[in-house]
Order: C-alpha cells, then sequence, then structure tokens
C-alpha cells in the first residue's frame, strides 16, 4: 500500500509532517507493508494535509488529516472524499503546467519520466535552436511573471544575439501577496522546470543557467538543488544534454528578500553580487543582461510550461485560451475564501466564477467586497467586474492587470481606503530608491491618504494627480503600478474614502 503525504511547505505549515510520521510509527505497530511518498500538494490547500491512499485501485482522498485521524485511516473506518481525480477541483482543471505536481514523487527520475518528464527535452535536443524558438513562438505562451510579454519573441531576440555566452535566468523571486505557483512547482515538480531551462537553453545557444529562489522558499530551495544533481547525474543536466552534443548547466542561486528584486534587471544585479537597484531599459537584459551578456529572463511558470509545449506539440497549447492569451492560467486563489489554492485552467473563465463557484465566496461567509488580482500592484477588482474573463486583454480594458496571477479575496469588512494607504506604504518601504516618482511619491501618497482619513476634501485630488506622476514617470513597475491598486480603491469604493471625511467633520 501507497501513502502520499504532501511534503510542500502550504502542507507541512498545517501537519503534514507530523501526520506522516504518526503513519509510519502506526504502520510499523501493525506490521503493516506501507510505502510513504512525500508528494507536492494537489493545490486544494483547504484540504491540506490530503492524505491519498493507494491499494492498487488509484488513489483516494482524505483531508484535512490530524494525527488523531491516522489509527482509522489504516482501519479503512476513517470518511474519505473518494478518487482524487473525481473531486470537482481536480476534474474541472485543464492541467498542463501543473500535471504531475502532487501526482509524483519530486525527487524521482523514474517517476518523472514514467509521466512524461523529459520526452520534450529528448523531441528539443532534435531541434535546431530556431526551430525550438518557432515551437515556442507558435505555442503562443506568454510571460507568466507578470507583463505577459511573448515567450518566443523574447527567446527570438538572444538567438539572434552574437555573443561568446549566453544565459537563461530564471526568475523564482515570487513576491507578490497571494502567490504560491512558483514555489509549489519548485516544490512538487522540480525537474520541470529544469527541463524547461534546458530547452531554452538549447533553443537560444545558452549554456549556463541560474534559478534566482527567494530566501523565504527554505523548501523550494532544498528541493532544487537536489533535482539539479540528480539531473546533473543523469545526463539531462551537463556537456551534453540527453545525448544532443549540447552542454548546458545550472545553478541556484539564493536572492535575500527584496521585493524589487523580483524585477529582471535589479534581479541581475543582484545575481551579480550588486545591491539590488533596477537598471534603466534599454539595454534590453536579451540583448545585454547578465555580466552584460544576452539572456533570457523568464518566470518559474514560463520555463515549467517549456516541456509540456514540446511534449504535446504547439498547437496542443495554443488550442486552450482566450483571444491573445493562450494555454492555460495558473490561478492561485488566496485571502478570505472557502477553498483556496492552485487552479490551472484555460483563459477565458470570468473573475466571478474563479471566487464564487471555484473558491465558494468567502471563508467569512460574508459578501465579497473586492477581489485584488495581480499582487499589491494589481488593483481592487469590485463584483461588478465579476464578469471580466481572465486574459490579457480583456483584464487590461476593464482597469486591471492579471499579474502573476495571484487571486486576494476580500469581504465587506475590508476598509479599501487602508488598503490604498497599504499599496503606498509597501511601494514606499519596498522602492529601491533609484526614481523620484517612486522613492518619494509613495512617502508623500501615505502622507495623502492619511489627509483624506482626516477629512480634507482636496486631497482626492492631489492623490489622483500624484498617482498619475508614479504611473508615467517611475521607472520600473514598482513605482508605476501601484497607482492600480490606489486608484481602483479610490474609483471604485469611494465611500470608504467619503466615510472617512464625513466621520473627520
Ligand atoms: P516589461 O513590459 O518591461 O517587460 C516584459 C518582458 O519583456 C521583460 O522581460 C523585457 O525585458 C522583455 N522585452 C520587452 N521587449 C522585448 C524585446 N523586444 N525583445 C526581448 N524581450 C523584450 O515588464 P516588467 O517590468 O519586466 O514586468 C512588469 C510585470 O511584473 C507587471 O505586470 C507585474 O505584474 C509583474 N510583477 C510580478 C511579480 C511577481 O512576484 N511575479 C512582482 C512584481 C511585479
Ligand atoms: Fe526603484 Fe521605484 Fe524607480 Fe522602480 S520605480 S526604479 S523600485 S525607485
Amino acid at each position: 500500500m501507497r501513502i502520499y503525504v504532501p511534503g510542500d511547505s502550504a502542507a507541512r505549515s498545517v501537519g503534514a509532517d507530523k501526520v506522516a510520521v504518526a503513519i509510519a510509527v502506526e504502520a510499523a505497530a501493525r506490521g503493516m507493508d506501507v510505502q510513504i511518498v512525500r508528494n507536492g500538494t494537489r493545490g486544494m490547500i483547504w484540504l491540506e494535509p490530503l492524505v491519498e491512499i493507494d491499494r492498487g485501485q488509484g488513489r483516494e482522498a482524505f483531508g484535512p488529516v490530524a494525527v488523531e485521524d491516522v489509527s482509522a485511516l489504516l482501519d479503512g473506518t476513517l470518511v474519505g472524499l473518494g478518487p482524487t481525480d473525481d473531486l470537482d477541483w481536480m476534474k474541472r482543471q485543464t492541467r498542463l503546467t501543473f500535471a504531475r505536481c502532487g501526482v509524483i514523487d519530486p525527487l524521482s527520475l523514474a517517476d518523472y519520466e514514467a509521466h512524461g518528464g523529459l520526452s520534450g527535452l529528448r523531441r528539443a535536443a532534435g531541434m535546431t535552436g530556431v526551430e525550438i524558438v518557432e515551437e515556442v513562438t507558435a505555442s503562443g505562451l506568454r510571460g507568466r511573471g507578470g507583463a505577459g510579454f511573448p515567450t518566443g519573441i523574447k527567446w527570438k531576440t538572444v538567438l539572434g544575439a552574437e555573443a561568446p555566452q549566453k544565459y537563461i535566468v530564471c526568475n523564482a523571486d515570487e513576491g507578490d501577496s497571494g502567490t504560491f505557483a512558483d514555489r509549489m512547482i519548485m516544490e512538487g515538480d522540480p525537474f520541470t522546470l529544469i527541463e524547461g531551462m534546458a530547452i531554452a537553453g538549447l533553443g537560444v545557444g545558452a549554456t549556463r543557467g541560474y534559478v534566482y529562489l527567494r530566501s523565504e522558499y527554505p523548501d523550494a530551495i532544498e528541493v532544487m538543488n537536489a533535482a539539479v544533481r540528480i539531473a546533473r547525474d543523469a545526463g539531462v543536466l551537463g556537456a551534453d544534454v540527453v545525448g544532443s552534443g549540447r552542454a548546458f548547466d545550472m545553478e541556484i542561486r539564493v536572492g535575500a528578500g527584496a521585493y524589487v528584486c523580483g524585477e529582471e534587471t535589479s534581479l541581475l544585479n543582484s545575481l551579480e553580487g550588486k545591491r539590488g537597484v533596477v537598471r534603466a531599459k534599454p539595454p534590453l537584459p536579451a540583448l545585454e543582461g547578465l555580466f552584460g551578456r544576452p539572456t533570457v529572463v523568464n518566470n518559474v511558470i514560463s520555463l515549467a510550461t517549456v516541456p509540456v509545449i514540446f511534449e504535446k506539440g504547439a498547437q496542443h497549447y495554443a488550442d486552450f485560451g482566450l483571444g491573445r492569451s493562450r494555454g492555460t492560467a495558473t490561478l492561485q486563489i488566496a485571502g478570505n475564501v472557502a477553498r483556496g489554492g492552485l487552479f490551472e485552467t484555460a483563459f477565458g473563465i470570468s473573475l466571478g466564477e474563479v471566487v464564487n463557484d471555484i473558491g465558494g465566496g468567502t471563508a467569512s461567509g460574508r459578501p465579497v467586497k473586492a477581489v485584488q488580482v495581480g499582487g499589491p500592484l494589481g488593483a481592487y477588482m469590485p463584483v461588478s467586474k465579476f464578469d471580466t474573463p481572465m486574459g490579457y486583454e480583456e483584464f487590461d480594458q476593464n482597469g486591471g492587470l492579471i499579474g502573476h496571477a495571484g487571486l486576494v479575496v476580500f469581504d465587506d469588512s475590508a476598509d479599501m481606503l487602508k488598503m490604498a494607504r497599504f499599496a503606498m506604504e509597501f511601494c514606499a518601504v519596498e522602492s529601491c530608491g533609484k526614481c523620484t516618482p517612486c522613492r518619494i511619491g509613495a512617502v508623500r501618497g501615505v502622507e495623502t491618504i492619511d489627509r483624506i482619513a482626516q477629512g480634507d476634501a482636496g486631497a482626492a485630488a492631489l492623490l489622483t494627480d500624484l498617482c498619475e506622476t508614479m504611473k508615467d514617470g517611475s521607472l520600473c513597475a514598482l513605482g508605476g503600478f501601484t497607482p492600480f491598486p490606489v486608484m481602483s480603491a479610490l474609483t471604485h469604493f469611494p465611500d470608504d474614502f467619503a466615510t472617512a471625511k464625513e466621520a473627520a467633520e
């Protein structure tokens, strides 16, 4: 009998380790032949620790499982949730990037290959750089870090650049509030990211890769380091990648925790051992990136999606989606929500369906007031915008951004003036200090919101003006996008600003 207990840090944070130990002790005491696999999470975070039992007829899910439930679990008397794959949450998804996450043993290369792993890389190994880049372009994949820039075009720029050395840099500095997709895939299916980076290397002619991974993810750092060693020993990385005659190797570098180091040029500075300050663009990192060399900088999910594109073909991937947003969105549902977790589905699903139908509304049971989509720089979407389909252009037209596809739900007790203040304060704290609209503007922004709260009638117009300046004059997205949460709060929830004014009068 096989028992799966997630080793994912979300599951561990609610007691998965204790449950795994209790199962091992109880099974040994009973003389039962039990193999415990520490898999990644299936993404149903509200059910963690989600334990699965395979008695040879597929996997049955139980959750959340506590140490006290272990006896009944092994007796076969604990009431379960049914076959994992039949659960509504699983059945309704299109899992392409996350197909193996939670299914396999993360550090078993054999398990990885048995579930389709490495077939994309083997196919790419027989293709030229131009063919590889064309395949990615045809898939329609766009950068999943936030900006949604076409991955194929980025790779083509690097491929076309003449240089003695090129690099693949994976941005794993996942700093957006409510996001965890990067962490989940690195902990649950690390070889997918390694395979994606190797394909990128073969595609653009880069022989070295780096994963810039935030220090707040100790489990992901450990899993990724172990996976790189295993991949190297197996010839997936090294001088002759899967017998292609081409070289690619990579290593994990740990960032120190500045939000702005998720911005690509700041990340490159940090990777070079310098202070994490934003560089002006141009030059684009694709032409002058790490150590001044042409560099592909892609987010974890962008790179981890590459293997399935090569395994199933670009057209298979491109067949999912809406408009110019092709393939799947890896939605991270968080905040005050009944069912939080990772839900991968084709672009096109509406925001309201994600929050109310998939997420089950708020955890508090109170009405939803707003959903912040796209991290701390994303807009607060009111319920009146719930019919907005998940798509880059569709969100843009509705004053929002998808960003890294994190959704944080708030109920009607949220004070949107306080949320706007938090956004400005966050920008003031995290600003790298290079440009004035952000460095000074965010501090003045906090003061101006405080003036509104104290009933200063003219301060709202000043805040709007300041946001325009920050939007137009900031060097990077931190200062340039902070106006999204601030202005969306002011525009969609004027009562929260007016109430404060009236109270002060
Ligand atoms: P950007 O629009 O400046 O650039 C997008 C990407 O395309 C960059 O990698 C850029 O170098 C590349 N690019 C542009 N033109 C190119 C060309 N002709 N050839 C090759 N490459 C080209 O956006 P930026 O500032 O990199 O990212 C902003 C986004 O980051 C925001 O949308 C925000 O949502 C997101 N973000 C994500 C965070 C996370 O935790 N994942 C944290 C903070 C922000
Ligand atoms: Fe630095 Fe802020 Fe300017 Fe970005 S917008 S370069 S974080 S000061």
